[in-house]
């Protein structure tokens, strides 16, 4: 199973990267997850744009996507909801609707860090209810890191044990999430 992990952060050494990165220290046997890392290529959305043919950087987001067998979103918060950034990725990974669009049917698990008390939880809970709209199948649940600055050392590794349980645990509900159903052998 192959997890795709979009941060919504550009920042060179942002919390939500490192925390992505952790993730992906945290996959059981036989999961790897990949960071995404064109974020910052992704043109803001334009419908003409897209009409036809659309942007290279656009193109390659809609085929990681639509590569993974789950997406892991972590995102900053900013004035309480998602970056635009992120947001507009999504906008573009939305289109087509419906059927056509790479995010449609896509099983996705939201997490975030942020420097204040709650974690990144508004941003979190809007990205969860913009996926749905966009035809994700977003499992349940926050996985919110406040304080960010104090749980990772300066080259970005989580120092928090209690934080890394709980992202081993966010990570393997996701897993089961998109798992396929066992066929059954019953006659
Ligand atoms: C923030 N930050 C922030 N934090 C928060 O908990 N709630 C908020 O509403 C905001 N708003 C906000 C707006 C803007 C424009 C910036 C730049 C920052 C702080 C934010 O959580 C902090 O900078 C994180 O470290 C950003 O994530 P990365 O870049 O470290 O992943």
């Amino acid at each position: 199973m192959r997890i795709l992990a979009i941060s919504g952060s550009l920042r060179k050494n942002s919390h939500n990267t490192a925390l992505a990165r952790a993730a992906a220290e945290l996959t059981p046997a036989g999961v790897e997850l990949e960071l995404y890392q064109g974020l910052g290529s992704i043109p803001l959305y334009d419908a003409d744009a897209d009409a036809e043919s659309s942007p290279v950087a656009v193109e390659d987001l809609r085929e990681q996507i639509a590569r993974a067998d789950a997406l892991l979103v972590v995102t900053p918060e900013y004035n309480g909801s998602v970056p635009g950034v992120l947001k507009n990725a999504i906008d573009w990974a939305s289109r087509p609707p419906r059927g056509g669009a790479a995010l449609w049917g896509k099983t996705v698990g939201v997490a975030g860090a942020s420097t204040g008390q709650y974690g990144a939880l508004w941003a979190q809970q809007d990205l969860r209810r913009i996926l749905g709209i966009a035809g994700a199948r977003v499992i349940e649940g926050e996985l919110p890191v406040a304080r960010a600055h104090e749980k990772f050392d300066k080259d970005g590794s989580l120092l928090d044990a209690q934080v890394a349980e709980r992202l081993r645990a966010h990570v393997d509900t996701l897993v089961a999430e998109a798992a396929p159903a066992p066929v059954s052998l019953a006659a």
